[in-house]
Parts: C-alpha cells; structure tokens; sequence
C-alpha cells in the first residue's frame, strides 16, 4: 500500500516540502505520496490526528506549529527535546508519535558535506536567539567549532540561549565551542569564520546590523532564509566580500532527506534536488 506523508503549517501553499520528497520518492524508488495541509491555527492536534486516522504515516511540521508538535509527540530525540521544536512527527508501530528535529543536521550537512565547511577549531556568530537558532545550538556545538557567539538585537534571549549551550557544554563535556551571548551592539569588529543568519529580519527585506569587521578574512556567511531573489543577508555577505555566500536552500533539502531518513531508512541523493530547485527544473531560485 502506498504510505501517506505531508508537511502540516500555515500557510502552507509556498512549501517546497511535497516537491523536494517527490523528486526523493522517484529517485530512491519509495511507493509514498506527500501532500500538503492548511493547519488550524487553533486546532494544530485536531489536524494531525485526522491524518494520522485516515492513514497518515508521517508529517513534517512547518511555521507555527513547531513548538506545539513539540508538545504533541509522545516520546522526543534527545536533538529535538533540545530545540524545544519538532519539525519531523513519525508515527510508531504501536500508534504513538515520536517528534524528530532536524533543521540543524541540515543546515550542517549543508555546510560541511555540500560545500566543505571544515568546522573543528572554527570561530562561528550566530545571529538571532529565536527558535531557529536554538535549533542549530546542539547540531553546531557537536560539530568541534572552537567557539560560538549568539547575538541578538534582544540581548537577554542571546544571554539565555547561550547559557543553554554551556550547559550542554557540561553535560557532554566538551571541551571545544564555548559559547558566549550578546546584544548585536555588542559585537566589534570580532573575525568570525562564519556568520548564520537566525533572525526572522529578511522576512521583510530586513537585515540585522552588524558592525564592519565581523566577517573574518575568507570568512563565509549563510543565510537560513532562502527566496526567488537573493537575501538581504547574502547581499550583506556579498558587500564584506565573504568567500562564499550560502542562502538556505540547501539547509532545507538536507533537512528533508534526514526526514525521509527517519521515515524510510533510505538516504536520497540531495544534490541533484538541490540543483533542480535552483535552476528552476523543480521550481526556484538563482544562487545567491
Ligand atoms: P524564529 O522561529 O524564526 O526564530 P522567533 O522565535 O520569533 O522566530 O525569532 C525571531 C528572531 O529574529 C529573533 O532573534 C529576533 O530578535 P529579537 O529577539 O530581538 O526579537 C530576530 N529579529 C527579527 N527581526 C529582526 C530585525 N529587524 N533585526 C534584528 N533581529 C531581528
């Protein structure tokens, strides 16, 4: 029988999810489907239950209802109980849903095994202290960067999410990737290695500011938003001449192919989906 999946959010109808599985399912030869749902805004629960009754097998969970699968999913990964967020929901055998997360696994898939990032010894600024960036606080800090800056243009949440990762530090005792936090005024002309883009600003063409100096000398910086046009951050990466200047793209198909992961124990090829989605052969944008 052919196994249901779809990505839950609202809106909805701008998701890349149903193409980008499409293309896996064809390629890897899986018998699924992959829709997309208009959630409720007061009814998230409601909704994925009348999928999963009707045969549902699995769901990603898209904006804004990522925290509230949180809450939903009976049993959590130890990277998803981190984030606070759930963006993969896999139904069990015996009926209970486990919640995944694994937008930080693909941003750095994205950055190391796509494009080469060498991580271990990196200086890394993290920009933003909202749910995304809490997302890629575990994944970033298991990857060996020697250090990790958030900043944020409300300094107390860059404050908290950084006191989040020296507790992870200690817990897992590592001895790499302190982590400090900050307002956005605090930051000076600091060289980091590379510099993400969390912050929600680019939704309406905005860009968080940062000082002149912050990139260091072939440093790189990547944008976790992603659209027809190229990024107000990746325009800012451009004029402080990064040496690579990535938007979210490829963060988005890693992220899905970790899903279909975990829903079929099959890893698709990501890299032809990447480049059909950029060039427009499955529907999207120039590189930056
Ligand atoms: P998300 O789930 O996308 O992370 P969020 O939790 O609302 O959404 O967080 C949005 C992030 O973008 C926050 O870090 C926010 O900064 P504040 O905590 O100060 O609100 C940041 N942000 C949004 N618009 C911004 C702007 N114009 N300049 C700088 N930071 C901005």
């Amino acid at each position: 029988m052919t196994d249901r999946y779809a990505v839950i959010g609202n809106p909805i109808a701008h998701s890349k999810s149903p193409l980008i599985h499409a293309a896996f399912a064809r390629a890897t030869g899986q018998d699924l489907t992959y829709g997309r749902i208009l959630g409720d805004l007061a009814d998230f629960g409601g909704a994925v239950r009348r999928f999963l009754d009707s045969g549902g097998q699995g769901l990603n969970v898209t904006v804004p209802f990522k925290e509230q699968a949180w809450e939903l999913a009976d049993e959590l990964s130890p990277r998803a109980t981190i984030a606070g967020a759930v963006n993969t929901l896999t139904r069990l055998p015996d009926g209970r849903l486990r919640g995944d997360n694994t937008d930080g696994i693909g941003l750095v898939r994205d950055l190391g095994g796509n494009h080469g990032f060498v991580f271990p010894g990196r200086r890394l600024l993290l920009v933003g202290a909202g749910g995304a960036a809490k997302g890629l606080l575990e994944p970033l800090l298991e990857t060996g960067i020697a250090e990790l800056v958030i900043a944020n243009r409300t300094t107390g949440r860059a404050l908290a999410l950084a006191t989040l990762g020296e507790t992870l530090r200690a817990e897992q005792g590592w001895e790499w990737g302190k982590v400090r936090g900050g307002g956005l005024d605090e930051l000076e002309g600091d060289g980091f290695d590379l510099i993400i883009n969390a912050t929600s600003a680019g939704l309406d063409g905005a860009l968080p500011e940062l000082p002149e100096g912050c990139l260091a000398p072939g440093g790189w910086t990547y944008d976790l938003l992603y659209g027809d046009r190229v990024t107000a951050f990746c325009r800012w990466g451009q004029d402080q001449g990064a040496a690579r200047v990535l938007d979210g793209l490829g963060m988005l198909v890693e992220q899905a192919a970790e899903a279909f992961w975990l829903w079929r124990a099959v890893r698709p090829d990501t890299a032809p989906v990447i480049a059909g989605l950029r060039d427009g052969t499955l529907g999207l944008p120039a590189a930056p």
